[in-house]
């Protein structure tokens, strides 16, 4: 009795893990149909007889991104959208270029973990738990460094060498999703309440406005 209950167990440990984050493809590739208007859970297929090599190929991750902007940083993203042979693939990848001093603000991918790889450079590169809650791990990755960034954590990057810093991140998710913590709180449209936002934050009303007027 005791040994059925415990490979029962065993067996639905098996099953979860599985099928924790969807099943194995139960065909080669569902190249995303972009222009499909039907709704799904990723997107839709092309006929694979119209399938090219083109449909798994992305051209420019050598190319510099443009930072001359607030974060003086750069993304350059290869997901679903750049490339419809990711679809239900659950990979992305992309590059990261920042200026000296250029930043990514505190932000989460709600559908992958994140490994980030240093190409030239010094990258600062955090996450906070939350079991046990709000640890802040955190790493200045060199060249040739590589860290992980676990599914869902709200995480940061930032260039803490004196010159211009790039990185390749590769995500478990074709589209992994990105919210930016700083616009999400004081960004959102329609404004969240901002006296809740000045109790929640421990701000006076008129900080809070100033910082919603911002982002
Ligand atoms: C980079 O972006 C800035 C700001 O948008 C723009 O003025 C500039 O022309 C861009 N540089 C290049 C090389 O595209």
């Amino acid at each position: 009795m005791a040994k059925t209950v415990v490979l029962g167990f065993i067996a639905l440990n098996v099953f979860c893990t599985a099928f924790a984050f969807g099943p194995i493809p139960l065909q080669d590739f569902c190249v995303a149909d972009l222009t499909s208007s039907t709704r799904v859970n990723g997107l839709p297929c092309k006929d694979p007889a119209t399938v090219q090599a083109n449909d798994f190929f992305f051209s420019g991750l050598h190319v510099p991104g443009n930072t001359t902007n607030p974060f003086g940083t750069a993304l350059t993203p290869v997901t679903v959208t750049q490339v419809p042979g990711l679809n239900t693939l659950g990979l992305s990848i992309a590059r990261l270029d920042f200026a000296p001093s250029g930043f990514l603000p505190p932000h989460t991918h709600p559908r992958a973990t994140e490994i980030v790889a240093v190409l030239e450079g010094s990258l600062e590169v955090g996450f906070v738990t939350t079991n046990p809650g709000y640890r802040h791990l955190s790493k200045v990755l060199e060249k040739g460094d590589v860290f992980v960034v676990p599914l869902g954590l709200v995480h940061y990057q930032r260039n803490v060498g004196s010159g211009n810093t790039v990185a390749i991140a590769a995500l478990n998710g074709q589209n992994p999703g990105i919210i930016a913590v700083p616009s999400a709180v004081f960004g959102a449209d329609p404004a969240i309440n901002s006296d809740y936002l000045a109790k929640a934050f421990l701000l006076d009303k008129k900080t809070v406005e100033e910082l919603q007027a911002k982002f």
